[in-house]
């Protein structure tokens, strides 16, 4: 019999909320997002996140029910991201997902919202996924390497040490005077501009070749666009075509040292294969970064409904713990701000 999946996603900027069949058929997959609310702030306002979340749960809801063509009665299982993320906002999610355990008497189970960025991979492709695999986790808050045994089962390598990958894009536009979130508008600016003109690089960190480090990185484009001794506020002293090269050697700075770091991963470890998720997985000079210095490997890449933020991955795992590790009990859900990996 078809297990129907309610997800919900409320761990930063998206209210997201979707249906899926079985783990892997997408009947629903409603995203609100809210880059518009945050764009004046260069960056997410914990507390008017939660706030929004609050005002959008029930429209999303109904929206994803409607468009899956379903009722709460169809619904089987409920699945909520648990953390990592702002607490306000996950206990919007959290609080509402009980809710509707309680009234619809249906189980519900918790995700990890970083390992479910991950799973996404496995949601995209129906071809079996060679194990051991580099999962590689680039968003807005976690950039990390991880060893996957097997789905639901893995240790972390390696991560930011302080800014995540997404985070630095985001600072990086807001440099250059571009609004919230900065990702996409940064790809958009390198790709007109010459990633050789300035040399940046990212850190190193001296007790772990695979954590990150992308803060130098960043003060490094602060001193570019408004020279030394000036603070973030002061005006660019840059011309707009510069802009762009400074775009594209930031861009190619971070992806040179994580595409150095995968490598020396598989130096390393028996991997097989490379699973990558998160936002700045939709970035294109990236797979193709990935492409050309991996030619040998396959690179299991989320479809692109899956890269941000969504709910569908939140059903898609919650169906999988679901099925090889039963419901917890329900007071055992609890937000989580700073969960680890799993
Ligand atoms: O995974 P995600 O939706 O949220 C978190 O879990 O944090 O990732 C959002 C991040 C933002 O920092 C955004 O700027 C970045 O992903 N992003 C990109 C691109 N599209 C989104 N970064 C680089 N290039 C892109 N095309
Ligand atoms: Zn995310």
């Amino acid at each position: 019999m078809r297990k129907l999946v309610l997800g919900i996603e409320t761990t930063c900027d998206e209210t997201a909320i979707a249906v899926v069949v079985d783990g892997k058929k997408i009947l629903s997959n409603v995203i609100a997002s809210q880059a518009d609310l945050h764009a004046k702030y260069g960056g997410v306002f914990p507390e008017q996140a939660s706030r929004r979340h609050l005002e959008m749960m029930l429209p999303v809801c109904k929206q994803a029910l409607q468009e899956a063509n379903v009722t709460f009665s169809d619904i089987d299982l409920i699945a909520v991201a648990n953390g990592p993320g702002l607490i306000g906002a996950l206990l919007v999610g959290i609080h509402f997902a009980k809710g509707l355990s309680f009234g619809l008497q249906k189980p519900l189970v918790a995700v990890n919202h970083v390992e479910a960025h991950l799973y996404s991979a496995w949601m995209s492709h129906t071809t079996e996924i060679p194990l051991p695999a580099l999962g590689i986790v680039l968003s807005g808050g976690h950039t990390a390497l991880l060893h996957i045994h097997n789905i639901h089962e893995y240790s972390l390598i390696g991560q930011t040490q302080d800014d995540a990958c997404g985070e630095a894009f985001d600072k990086v536009a807001t440099l250059l005077g571009l609004p919230y979130p900065g990702g996409p508008k940064i790809e958009a600016l390198a790709r007109e501009g010459n990633p050789l003109r300035f040399p940046l690089k990212g850190g190193k960190i001296k007790n772990n070749p695979f954590d990150f480090s992308f803060s130098g990185l960043k003060t490094s484009v602060l001193y570019l666009v408004k020279g030394q001794n000036h603070t973030k506020h002061d005006p660019l002293i840059i011309t707009e075509e510069d802009k762009k090269d400074v775009a594209a050697s930031f861009q190619q700075a971070v992806f040179t040292d994580i595409i150095s770091k995968a490598k020396n991963a598989f130096k390393t470890f028996p991997f097989k294969s490379i699973i990558i998720g998160g936002g700045v997985s939709q970035n294109l000079a990236l797979r193709r970064f990935f492409d050309i210095s991996f030619s040998e490997i396959p690179i299991f890449w989320p479809n692109k409904d899956l890269t941000l933020d969504n709910g569908a991955m939140i059903a898609g795992l919650g169906n999988y713990i679901y099925s090889t590790k039963g419901i917890p009990d329900i007071n055992s859900i609890v937000a989580r701000p700073r969960i680890p990996f799993l």
